[in-house]
């Protein structure tokens, strides 16, 4: 008999023949050691690059100040509190940009700038290999035009710009979140100059990572273009090992999303505990510089241990390091398989990368221990050769 959720039942079906399927597991933290579904494994799935999740001063500076779980209102009515105010000027500073905007998320960010600043006159143009965030603050924003360029293919950004006499917005991720490489922006920031085009930078994966050490201000500060950057989006949530989203821009950019990005004023404030920790993590890695240093040491290290096994880890030159198989069944067995043996790397699939793109994404942090890496190697060697890959 017919039911109203037949379609729901059918689409999940469906997820499952393709091998598209997701399912939540229970993740732990014990000791210091990570545990999926309860068993003990090497984390290679998080972006805490950092570590500073579960680093000691920031757990007992927020310990020992939080008064409330949460504001309970929205920025613009009562959840504006000091630490907010304060996180938005360090972040200002850090990103070398006139003012700054917290979000309680990166996604929302993304939703808030481009759904504000676009109008039916733009045209939005966006890498191929843009994060779903950008692609749905795309989507939902104003303008009717989106033209995808080809991912990091500059030649083609240009043809599209030279043939577009409208507006112009280009949107790019700073270190790709699947891939792990790195955006042009040198040439980026030219093209943006020369086509009148605002350029926005959704820098999460690079954020307090790249850049010089100290204020690892991202790529732009690595290109030493932070200043031709319109707009700059990021996440808390991933270097510096806590929560939030922020927007980095001029004074009138901010007036703007204040006054007008629905995804800023019809929500909740983002706990002040929270802002505390960010502000506490930023402190850290300024005294703490050399963090960086080695943990580039560490990225260069497994990225010539995987070339040297012959794995396809595309172009990447950064903590995120794809393995790219292809097939999804195949990524995901490699992945349980690899569980089995202690270590979590995560296959990503489609809809997160395109169909036949599967593979497993590593990200490393600086919590791994040589052993754990040697380890890691090893066991991708072995299972690498099991299904052919290398
Ligand atoms: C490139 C990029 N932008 C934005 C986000 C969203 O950030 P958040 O997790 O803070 O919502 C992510 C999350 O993974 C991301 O990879």
């Amino acid at each position: 008999m017919a039911s109203k959720y037949d379609h729901i039942y059918d689409q999940l079906q469906e997820y499952r023949e393709k091998n598209l399927y997701r399912e939540l597991s229970i993740t732990q933290i014990k000791d210091n050691s990570f545990y999926l579904r309860k068993k003990k494994v090497i984390n290679l799935g998080s972006n805490d690059y950092l570590g500073l999740s579960q680093n000691t001063t920031i757990l007992s500076k927020i310990r020992d100040s939080i008064k409330q779980v949460s504001p309970c209102s929205s920025r613009l009515i009562s959840g504006t509190s000091i630490n907010v105010i304060k996180l938005e000027r360090i972040l200002a500073n850090h990103r070398s940009s006139e003012n700054a905007l917290i979000y309680p998320t990166g996604y929302m960010a993304n939703l808030g700038v481009l759904t504000t600043i676009s109008s039916k006159e733009h045209t939005i143009f966006s890498d191929s290999l843009n994060h779903s965030s950008i692609i749905d603050a795309c989507r939902l924003s104003k303008s009717n035009n989106i033209k995808i360029f080809q991912h990091n293919d500059l030649d083609h950004l240009e043809k599209l710009l030279k043939h577009s006499h409208t507006k112009k917005i280009i949107v790019t991720e700073g270190v790709f979140s699947m891939d792990g490489d790195i955006a042009r922006l040198d040439m980026l920031t030219e093209l943006a100059k020369k086509y009148d085009s605002i350029l926005i930078l959704d820098d999460a994966h690079s954020d307090f990572v790249f850049g010089n050490f100290g204020n690892n201000g991202g790529i732009s500060e690595s290109f030493g273009v932070e200043n031709d950057v319109d707009i700059h989006i990021s996440s808390l949530s991933k270097g510096l090992g806590c929560f939030g989203g922020y927007v980095a821009s001029s004074n009138l950019i901010t007036e703007i999303l204040i006054n007008k990005s629905r995804q800023f004023i019809y929500t909740s404030a983002i706990p002040e505990y929270l802002c505390l920790a960010a502000i506490t993590a930023v402190s850290f890695l300024r005294k703490n510089k050399n963090i960086q240093q080695k943990f580039f040491v560490k990225i260069k290290w497994f990225i010539d241990q995987l070339n040297q096994l012959g794995f396809n880890i595309g172009t990447t030159s950064s903590q995120i390091i794809p393995i790219i198989i292809g097939d999804e069944k195949v990524a995901s067995n490699f992945s349980k398989e690899l569980f089995k043996k202690g270590i979590f790397i995560q296959a990503i699939r489609f809809p997160t990368v395109a169909l036949g793109k599967a593979r497993l994404r590593i990200s490393l942090n600086t919590s791994l221990q040589e052993t754990h890496l040697e380890y890691v190697i090893n066991c991708l060697d072995k299972l690498g050769k099991k299904y052919n890959i290398i």
